[in-house]
């Protein structure tokens, strides 16, 4: 865990003007991970707290863990949290890795009574990834039609066109070749069976070529913690769209999060 300290208060900027700042909490399977972000540059202002995930992980008490990682900064504002499933006007609607009471669960409300009813926007963990890299990452210089991949236990997807997310986009769900993309490509699956880089490469392969297929996109962004080594295997992809490795690794998530509480920008 990662105390927050007095850095982690905004610092005023030289020209007095008021910073823009937001909050972003990224719910992960094992930590929830806080803190302030500079929404002009997408940095993190001072530290993030780091939570254990409480176990099981039901919606009270994840709820609870949120709330003490924003009350750890005294953050009054709105907030913008993660989650790993499709999540439609704060609903939590499918829950592949996480415990299965949260499906149905008013996620954004049951988060929102444990902090005195401060707004809450809650988004799908990959969406805000994808926002944050799209606009201060791996995208930043990029226009037309982006792809997020994260790759983790499962794959997570965003797709943004422009700057503006299409949410819920789920393609870790694709069927390609009779089996779940994220059954055959996810880093947990490489991970599992022992795969070299080239044999999960060729799997990952197939995912990249079934996606462009469908929608043409311009550019991939190949996230998760498996894009560190992406010098291991981006070189091995066979499909034709660029593949770049996400740049904002572990904090893409807070970011993410904290740009679509400041902009609603999810439904
Ligand atoms: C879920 C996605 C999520 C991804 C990464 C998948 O199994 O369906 O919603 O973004 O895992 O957590």
């Amino acid at each position: 865990m990662t105390s927050a300290g007095p850095e982690t208060k905004p610092a005023s900027r030289t020209t007095g003007a008021p910073q823009r700042c937001g909050f972003g909490i990224d719910v992960g399977g094992s930590g929830i991970k806080g803190g302030i972000v500079d929404l002009e540059t997408g940095q993190l202002i001072g530290d993030r707290i780091k939570l254990l995930t409480p176990q099981p992980a039901t919606p009270s008490a994840v709820a609870k863990t949120i709330a003490e990682v924003v009350n750890g900064f005294g953050w009054t504002g709105p907030l913008g949290v993660t989650y790993p499933g499709v999540v439609t006007h704060g609903v939590a609607r499918t829950a592949a890795n996480v415990d299965k009471s949260w499906i149905g669960t008013n996620a954004r409300d049951v988060i929102s009574a444990e902090l005195d009813g401060q707004p809450v926007t809650i988004l799908n963990d990959a969406d805000a990834a994808g926002l944050a890299e799209e606009r201060y990452g791996a995208g930043r210089n990029q226009s037309g039609l982006v792809v997020l991949l994260t790759f983790g236990t499962g794959i997570g997807s965003a797709l943004i066109h422009n700057g503006t997310l299409i949410p819920n986009t789920e393609f870790g769900h694709l069927e390609v070749g009779g089996k779940e993309a994220e059954e055959r490509a996810a880093s947990s699956v490489k991970e599992r069976n022992e795969w070299s880089y080239p044999r999960w490469a060729k799997q990952v392969t197939r995912v990249l070529v079934t996606i462009e297929n469908a929608i043409w996109p311009d550019l991939f962004i190949a996230g998760g913690g498996i894009s560190r080594k992406a010098d291991k295997w981006i070189h091995l992809l066979q499909n034709r769209t660029p593949v770049v490795p996400a740049a904002l690794q572990n904090t893409a998530g807070i970011v993410g999060a904290a740009m679509a509480a400041a902009a609603e920008v999810t439904r």
